[in-house]
């Protein structure tokens, strides 16, 4: 499977938020390279809410910097956020409750919601941000 990698088109123009995207990219391909289905002890657990901490710490500087600058499209954006939020929490649950850690479905999630959300919301903020 392919990790998600940088790419430039996902430069939000923000020196901040360009960098904490690229340490997310990296602790997420970390965390999943380094734990299999197999563990079942309690790194899963605690990768789980590293993820999701560093992740819901990145949403609240984009917030932050959209609700600064008055972001017509402040609201939409912040509910995506809020749905890859509680998916990591599910997954949490999922872990807490069964013990069972499902590695390839975990990568696919996350991949697949921060590559479109780069190039969706992040990138849309970003064109505004140019054309003001
Ligand atoms: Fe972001
Ligand atoms: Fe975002």
């Amino acid at each position: 499977m392919g990790w998600l990698a940088w790419k430039d088109e996902y430069s939000v123009g923000v020196p901040g938020v360009d960098h904490e995207h690229r340490q997310l990219i990296e602790l997420i391909n970390q965390a999943i390279t380094r734990f299999s289905d197999s563990d079942s002890d309690d790194a899963v657990g605690e990768m789980l809410e590293e993820i999701h901490a560093q992740v819901a710490a990145h949403f609240a500087l984009e917030e932050r910097y959209m609700q600064q600058q008055a972001y017509p499209r402040y609201a939409g954006h912040k509910d995506d956020h809020e749905r890859l939020l509680e998916d990591i929490h599910d997954i949490m649950e999922d872990y807490e409750t069964r013990q069972f850690y499902d590695q390839a479905a975990f990568a696919k999630r996350l991949h697949h919601w921060f590559g479109r959300h780069f190039s969706t919301w992040d990138s849309w903020w970003h064109e505004q941000e140019q054309s003001s």
